[in-house]
């Protein structure tokens, strides 16, 4: 039987066996449990010959950049580089609005903009190793386990680059994320970044059904951050696995909002309830909150107009819409 305790043992025996006695490693944080946790494992296992990138791609929620930059070094006292990548994500997606397209360039972009970070690490020495917090359905999904057909690239798994100039230190690709968060826990990390809800690492970029272009991106952080406000407010953040919210961003419909009419677009909410996010059943979220949310969003945010709620479990349908 494994305790939590014997498994962060092992990973860091697994990991300081991988990396040597002087190898350095990067991290890159996505703002996740996921990458939180490896990165602190690794940091345990290592010290500071860990290094953490951090990149903005501009895909971000609202607050994202803040939380890691303040929390997460709070908690760990890790080295940090954030990295400011927004117009060269924005500049590979345009034109695109094919989901698997989407997730290719974003994987293949992250790559790059670590392999940049790499190269101005150099001088201090020769960081061999990249951590990334690939867990086991995020293999299983990728078609990397055995018999899994493949539904999604994930970021993090299918779309890695031919070229590739690191070796990958994936202390996590055994675990379900219950586990996870129990490993974090046990590492000491706060409450807040063990228990955040999950965030795809293609971000808002695989919410924006259509091309993703900067005012695109503006809209959705606005309703998203409402959206995020009133589930916090009603406490039902332990009770919800996530909740995407969707643009629907080449649909538009009609609308009344005072005396004139309007021609926006539709959000959808997509709360969900899941163990392990393999298999989710869609939340009945209280009418009173699905409300709140609703008239927020169309009172504040002035690009859409309607918000809809997906009603679908998984399967058939995937957490996320792209
Ligand atoms: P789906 O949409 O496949 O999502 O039902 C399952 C869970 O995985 C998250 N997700 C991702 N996480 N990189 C990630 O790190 C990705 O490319 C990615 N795509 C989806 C999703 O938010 C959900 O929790």
């Amino acid at each position: 039987q494994w305790t939590t305790a014997s498994i962060v043992e092992e990973q860091i025996g697994r990991i300081r066996e991988q990396i040597g006695e002087d190898g350095r490693a990067i991290c890159g944080l996505s703002g996740g449990v996921d990458s939180a946790v490896a990165a602190a494992l690794v940091q345990r296992a290592i010290g500071d010959r860990l290094t953490c990138v951090f990149v903005d791609h501009g895909l971000l929620r609202r607050g994202e950049r803040a939380q890691v930059e303040r929390d997460f070094v709070a908690a760990t006292g890790v080295n940090l580089v954030t990295v400011d990548a927004r117009e060269r994500f924005l500049d590979a997606l345009a034109g695109v609005t094919d989901p698997e397209q989407k997730r290719k360039i974003i994987g293949r972009e992250f790559i790059r903009v670590f392999e940049q970070a790499e190269r101005d690490l150099k001088a201090e020495g020769d960081y061999r190793f990249l951590v990334q917090g690939t867990l086991y359905p995020d293999v299983v999904e990728s078609g990397g386990g055995t018999g899994a057909a493949n539904i999604k690239s994930h970021h993090n798994v299918g779309g890695l680059p031919e070229d590739l100039q690191f070796e990958l230190v994936e202390p996590l690709r055994l675990l379900f994320k219950d586990e996870v968060r129990r490993v974090g826990l046990e590492l000491g990390l706060p409450e807040t970044i063990v228990h955040r809800q999950p965030f795809p690492g293609p971000g808002l970029g695989i919410r924006i059904i259509g091309e993703v272009t900067a005012d695109r991106l503006e809209t959705l952080r606005a309703a998203d951050a409402i959206a995020r406000e009133e589930l916090t407010a009603a406490g039902l953040d332990r009770d919800i696995w996530q909740c995407p919210v969707v643009l629907l961003a080449d649909v538009r419909s009609v609308g009344v909002q005072g005396d004139g009419r309007t021609y926006g677009h539709p959000v959808v909410l997509r709360p969900v309830s899941s163990e392990d996010a393999m298999t989710a059943d869609w939340t009945r979220l209280p009418y009173d909150v699905l409300e709140r949310i609703s008239t927020r969003i169309t009172n504040e945010v002035p690009e859409v107009n309607r918000v809809v709620l997906d009603v679908t479990s998984k399967p058939p349908g995937t957490i996320e819409w792209e």
